[in-house]
């Protein structure tokens, strides 16, 4: 069917037409840094650089997932933003790679080792396929198409509850998690898609064998609010009412903080410049994932992607610098570089 193909068009029409889908919460903006008047370093001594799944990034960042399918447009914005993750050396996810099961037309859209030969690459799936047919061999189909380095499982309940086509049966996955864990080739990551990981799920998701969380948590992209124009029932206001439902990015980082020993985190939704990137590192977060500011420069260009990539990690060396930070190491949950928080 070509459903799940329209639907990522419609996404994109709905985030153009709408810009209140990004939802502005700000929640990084509360915290306040220590600012050093004298730093102690030189700037052009800072070392941004990062490890991530056995390979070196030039800084923590990451273009959270986004499309995939066989359409020109999706086509070009999964090539540009592959072509300018390598050349910057950032990490990239892509979108749902369901449908490619549906339509191997759409097959191409993933095939992006050829832009990207080196860099990190993430697979996606949505968690709840695995109640809807989907098995450890459609993961690792879609691995080895795109050349992948981890798998992210997506759960997004809230999107599935507004949509009207949408799979809600969330019962007894994480013993499917767990099957998928111990038979890919790859690491498996769970993420939300904006309205947060709690501490329960991270412990579902530790007792399924999964070591890497990507929190999504609210203040960015609303799924909610995207959906609500999807709906078939034009009055239907549920779409609206949860549009800000689920856990801000920082405060689920904090929630995080216990299980820093037994997994990996990555900070997204909502985040929106560098500074809000190194308050992500010091809260606990390994990688920074963003994916509605990446949207709108993948439709234009390679180039213009790597602008966006270059002003954040432009704000992301200067807030180190400005808080005598020497490398992302030193940054990372040093909680001493937090003055207050209001
Ligand atoms: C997304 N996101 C997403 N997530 C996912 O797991 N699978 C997907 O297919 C998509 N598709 C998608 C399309 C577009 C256009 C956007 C903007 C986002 C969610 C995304 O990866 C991320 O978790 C949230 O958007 C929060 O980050 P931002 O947008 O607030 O930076």
């Amino acid at each position: 069917s070509d459903q799940t193909n329209d639907r990522k068009i419609e996404h994109i029409q709905a985030i153009e037409k709408d810009p209140d889908t990004d939802r502005d919460g700000r929640y990084f903006d509360t915290i306040h840094l220590t600012h050093r008047a004298l730093p102690g370093l030189a700037l052009e001594k800072i070392d941004t650089r990062i490890e991530f799944l056995g390979k070196s990034l030039s800084f923590p960042l990451l273009i959270s997932s986004m499309t995939g399918g066989d359409h020109a447009l999706i086509k070009k914005i999964n090539r540009n933003l592959a072509e300018a993750a390598e050349r910057t050396g950032v990490a990239l996810a892509v979108g749902s790679q369901r449908v490619m099961f549906t339509q191997p037309s759409a097959r191409e859209s993933f095939d992006l080792r050829q832009y990207a030969p080196t860099t990190v690459l993430l697979g996606n799936i949505g968690a709840v396929q695995l109640n809807c047919g989907f098995s450890v061999e459609e993961c690792q189909q879609a691995v080895d198409l795109l050349g992948a380095d981890g798998l992210y499982l997506h759960l997004n309940p809230l999107q599935e509850a507004i949509q009207p086509e949408g799979d809600t049966d969330f019962s007894s996955l994480t013993d499917k998690i767990a099957t998928v864990v111990n038979e890919l080739s790859v690491p498996v990551m769970l993420k939300e898609v904006g309205s947060g990981l709690s501490p329960q799920d991270i412990e579902s998701g530790l007792s399924a064998g999964v070591k890497w969380f990507d929190l999504a948590g609210c203040g960015g992209t609303s799924w909610s609010r995207i959906e609500h124009h999807r709906a078939v029932n034009k009055g239907d206001s549920l779409g609206i009412r949860f549009q800000d439902w689920g856990i801000p990015t920082p405060l689920a980082l904090k929630l995080a903080e216990p299980y820093q020993n037994s997994a990996g985190f990555i900070a997204s939704g909502g985040l929106r410049d560098g500074i809000d990137m190194v308050k992500s590192v010091i809260l606990g977060a390994s990688l920074c994932g963003m994916a509605a500011p990446f949207l709108k420069p993948a439709m234009e260009s390679a180039d213009a992607v790597v602008l966006e990539i270059e002003r954040l990690r432009r704000e992301f060396t200067t807030a180190m610098f400005l808080l005598g930070m020497p490398d992302v190491n030193k940054l990372f949950m040093n909680r001493a570089l937090i003055l207050g928080e209001r």
